[in-house]
């Protein structure tokens, strides 16, 4: 696929996506959304990439869903269109994705970021679901994702009543992993991938999926699943070699396999 509202790169074992519609502040159109979900898909199947990183720019990592775009839409039309389902692909992804957070992310563009599995945010990012103020809600998990992340009474402060979290409340109420100087922000977040793509890649997908399962099933349901990705891992050379290493004092040399 061509992309014209993404810009992609590859820095060592990392693929980072960068939104690239400054115009609109990296609003999702379907031709963003389309050629995001595009990109992060090539990058999990490639196996020389072990971690993917998401960015907008110092001013927005994005500012929601594309308004102009669906104003004069019908419910119909939204539903027809799968305006939000795609959204749903990112569960999908195998590999690790961090978003790397600078500026404005509301609605939809908060509801990405939350939906990747870590968050490197600069000290300008700006955290907020403000549908509210043009007569909607959140479409694309804010509801459900925040409140399993932040609590009920934060979550229902920032749906109903517009409010927007610093970079530094992020941090503090656990939302984001860290916050880094805004200058070499998209650095911090390669750097911190780049470790994370250098551990032993099928652990690493199995440990992503065994942590997703809290947030997905039962407590029962979840322990299942941590239990069947642990004894699974039984049947990698990655195990066999990870556990020697430890054993004759030396790195372990992964294989993906
Ligand atoms: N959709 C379409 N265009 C957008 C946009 C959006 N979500 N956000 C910003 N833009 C456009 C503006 O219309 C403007 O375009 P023009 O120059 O052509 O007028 C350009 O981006 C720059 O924006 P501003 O001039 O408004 O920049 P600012 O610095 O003054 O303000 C902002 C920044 C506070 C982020 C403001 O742009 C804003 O409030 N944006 C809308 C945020 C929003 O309501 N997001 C929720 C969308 S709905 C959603 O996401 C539903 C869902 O759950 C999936």
């Amino acid at each position: 696929m061509e992309y014209t509202s993404i810009i992609t790169e590859v820095r060592g074992r990392v693929g980072i996506v960068k939104l690239n519609r400054p115009q609109a502040l990296n609003a999702f159109n379907t031709a963003l959304v389309t050629e995001l979900f595009d990109a992060l898909e090539v990058f999990d199947k490639d196996n020389n990439i072990g971690a993917l990183v998401v960015t907008g720019s110092e001013k927005a990592f994005a500012a929601g869903a594309d308004i102009k775009e669906m104003a004069e839409a019908s419910p119909f039309e939204m539903l027809t269109q799968g305006r939000v389902e795609q959204w749903d692909r990112i569960r999908e992804i195998k590999k690790v994705v961090v978003a790397a957070v600078s500026g404005w992310a509301l609605g939809g563009g908060c509801e990405f970021a939350i939906s990747c599995d870590m968050i490197v945010a600069s000290e300008s990012a700006k955290f907020g679901q403000p549908e509210i103020t043009i007569g909607v809600i959140p479409g694309a998990g804010g509801t459900q994702r925040l409140a399993r992340l932040l609590g009920k009474h934060l979550t229902m402060e920032m749906v109903v009543n517009n409010r927007t979290l610093t970079a530094a409340e992020a941090l503090h109420f656990g939302l984001v992993n860290r916050v880094v100087p805004v200058e070499g922000y998209l650095d911090a977040a390669v750097a911190f991938a780049e470790e994370i793509a250098s551990r032993a890649p099928l652990a690493a997908r199995m440990a992503k999926d065994a942590v997703n399962a809290a947030f997905e099933t039962t407590l029962v349901e979840g322990l299942k699943s941590e239990k069947r990705n642990f004894y699974m891992l039984f049947s990698t050379e990655d195990q066999k070699e990870g556990m020697k290493a430890f054993i004759e004092k030396r790195k372990p040399g992964w294989k993906g396999k």
